[in-house]
């Protein structure tokens, strides 16, 4: 696989799903589509399900009834089906920039120099060469994210789950990540869902977003964002299109919130 080279991604689906934690629950009789290299980030209030639903994506949990399938087909809980960024960087602190991104490809049992090769060319792809003998503690808090980000791609997943993966950033980095992030699954095409408080960063970055409701009601709204890309940092972020949808998605998580209060 050279760096120029399209990965794809996978459809996912959601099935009638049932999950509860206890007597919690948290989902009844979900259903969600999202196509191959489809970018779909999932908001709501805080304890709304946001990484409950990633973890069912993942197979970390397992739905209570229904299913989650993926190219069509039932999780094999061996397969190694998706990337997974965290929201607090997970770095290994005794291991230097290149021995945690190439730490999975390790556990796979790749060949040292092979693995070596291909942790660069992803560290490259986060904008990281020249950081490889770093200790992530003489990285930035960004920084620190690109490697986790790198972690996840080096896997070459052709599903990328990310839960809030730059929430601990300040406002510049964040923005400079999503155009980063952006230009990545522009060249790699994976299928994403990401979860994000951040309304701006939702719309700036997706196809599509779903609102979720307080448990169990599941979505309260899925919406197509139509804003053309590539998106261009200042000229999207200020069109009219996009303050009406961050406008729309305001209202509604109000609205969310509202009914918590009222029930
Ligand atoms: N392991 C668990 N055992 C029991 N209850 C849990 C567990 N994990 C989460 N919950 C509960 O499930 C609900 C949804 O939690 P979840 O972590 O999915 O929310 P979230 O939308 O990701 O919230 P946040 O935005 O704060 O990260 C919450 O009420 C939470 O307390
Ligand atoms: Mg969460």
């Amino acid at each position: 696989m050279t760096s120029s080279q399209l990965i794809g991604g996978d459809q996912l689906t959601i099935k009638n799903l049932h999950f509860g934690y206890d007597s919690l629950s948290i989902f009844t009789d979900l259903n969600v589509t999202v196509e191959p290299g489809e970018f779909l980030s999932i908001i709501g209030p805080s304890g709304c399900g946001k990484t409950t639903c990633l973890n069912l994506l993942s197979g970390f949990l397992k739905p209570d009834s229904g299913s989650v399938l993926l190219r069509g087909e039932s999780l094999e809980p061996e397969d190694p089906h998706f990337g997974y960024v965290f929201q607090q960087a997970t770095l290994f602190p005794w291991l230097s920039t290149l021995e945690n991104v190439e730490f999975g490809l390790k556990m796979q049992g790749m060949n040292e120099k092979v693995r070596r090769e291909k942790a660069m060319v992803y560290l490259e792809k986060v904008g990281l060469k020249g950081f490889e003998d770093y200790l992530p503690l003489k990285l930035s808090g960004g920084m620190q994210q690109r490697v986790n980000l790198a972690r996840a791609l080096v896997m070459e997943p052709r599903l990328l789950l990310m839960d809030e993966p730059f929430g601990a950033l300040d406002a510049i980095t964040r923005e400079t990540m999503n155009d980063e992030l952006l230009r990545l699954w522009n060249e790699l095409g994976q299928t994403v869902v990401f979860i994000t408080h951040d309304i701006d960063e939702a719309v700036y970055l997706s196809d599509r977003i779903l609102v979720l409701d307080r448990p169990p009601n599941g979505i309260f709204k899925d919406l197509k964002i139509d804003l053309k890309r590539p998106r261009i940092g200042k000229d999207t972020r200020t069109s009219d299109k996009f303050w009406d949808y961050k406008k729309e998605l305001v209202d509604d998580i109000a609205q969310v919130a509202k009914s918590a209060v009222v029930s």
